[in-house]
């Protein structure tokens, strides 16, 4: 069943480029780059009549809004507020009916996302739920359920439903920017376009890992390691590092980049791998600025760009991976890649159990 793969974890970060053209099968029309949506069931008007998003879920599912917040911002100007759902559901956030929440969870029985769907409706909100299982919980409580069709998913850390979570708000993101014509056409077409060439370009992230095996394999004797990143690459990076200390049992931290010098750089001492995240080419003297300041007090840095930013951040940093060019909203998808494969290795070097990791549960039924 693990279909000639070691580890559950392995097939399924090797099963992305499958669960993204699934997700976005039928939904994408390759000859208009358009999207449609009609699950959503949402007219224009009302969605013309939404004034603000919340994006409610717990763990990487959390993770995978930070990134949608960005996405639906930018596309179509509503503003959007994230939050885990075991602190949304107990501080009487301001819902109202124009208010649309959208809860994701893979398993879709996650008890704090329920709870916090079961609110939201309670203030008539219109709730939308990102989840992978079909007539799960939060799906049947939903008004109306995107479907992201990543396959079962059986490794407790979770992958290719984070990955598709993203499809699904890259979709979502269009679709909305399409209905409030808030973005020119050739806007939405170019990211259209960019999300058919996602597939092949994990393929290709895939074909050879060796670097990222050896770079993993060099951080399982450390006890400490930083992610650094801005804007959505702040957002990979904490879910890179979620994941690597759930099965590699490393301890780490993520900081966007331009936070480290009010406080945490004091833990930057010589020797302490660093991860930085810097695909976003607008803010990559920034970050390189941020390279410099870790560097200066002894990081070791593993830098992880696009492929054209390879060699201005080649000399910034001590080792660089370089991602296949996409649009900068959509380079989530792809940098989060490597990042699995780095925590895959690093667990499996340091002995653990990858797929089971200690003290946790693939379905969290408590609150
Ligand atoms: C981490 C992980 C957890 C889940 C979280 C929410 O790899 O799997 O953080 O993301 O427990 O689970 P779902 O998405 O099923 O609601």
């Amino acid at each position: 069943e693990k279909a000639g793969y070691d580890h559950f974890m392995l097939k399924e970060i090797y099963e992305q480029p499958k669960a993204y053209r699934d997700t976005m099968l039928g939904r994408i029309n390759t000859e208009s780059l358009t999207v449609s949506l009609p699950e959503l069931k949402l007219t224009k008007e009302k969605i013309a009549a939404i004034r603000k998003v919340h994006i409610v879920a717990c763990g990487t599912a959390y993770h995978a809004g930070l990134v949608g917040k960005t996405v639906i911002e930018t596309s179509a100007r509503i503003p959007v507020e994230v939050e885990v759902a075991s602190e949304y559901r107990y501080r009487s956030p301001l819902i109202t009916p124009e208010t649309l929440v959208i809860v994701v969870s893979q398993s879709g029985e996650t008890a704090d996302t329920l709870a916090a769907l079961r609110e939201a409706k309670k203030h008539g909100a219109h709730v939308l739920a990102i989840t992978n299982v079909v007539g799960s919980s939060v799906a049947r409580e939903a008004d109306s359920v995107m479907l992201t069709l990543a396959g079962p998913e059986i490794a407790v850390a979770s992958t290719k439903a984070y990955s598709s979570q993203l499809i699904a708000f890259f979709l979502l993101g269009v679709y909305l920017a399409e209905t409030l014509s808030t973005q020119e056409q050739a806007w939405t077409k170019s990211i259209v376009a960019a999300m058919l060439s996602l597939p092949e370009q994990v393929e290709s992230i895939l074909e050879n890992t060796d670097a990222l095996r050896t770079y993993a394999e060099s951080i399982a004797e450390h006890e400490h390691l930083f992610f650094i990143g801005r804007g959505v690459d702040y957002a990979v990076a904490q879910e890179g590092s979620l994941k690597l200390k759930e099965i590699s049992y490393i301890h780490s931290e993520a900081y966007a980049a331009g936070e480290l010098k009010h406080g945490t750089l004091a833990l930057i001492e010589d020797g302490i791998p660093v991860i930085a995240l810097a695909t976003q080419n607008a803010l990559l003297e920034k970050t390189v600025s941020n390279i410099k300041e870790v560097k200066a007090r002894g990081g070791e840095i593993f830098g992880i760009s696009d492929v054209n930013e390879v060699k201005a951040l080649g000399k910034a940093v001590d080792e660089v991976f370089g991602i296949p060019a996409t649009n900068a909203l959509l380079t989530p998808a792809l940098s989060v890649v490597p990042l699995q494969i780095i925590s895959y290795y690093a667990s499996l070097a340091r002995g653990n159990d990858v797929d089971k990791p200690r003290n946790l549960a693939k379905s969290v039924t408590v609150e």
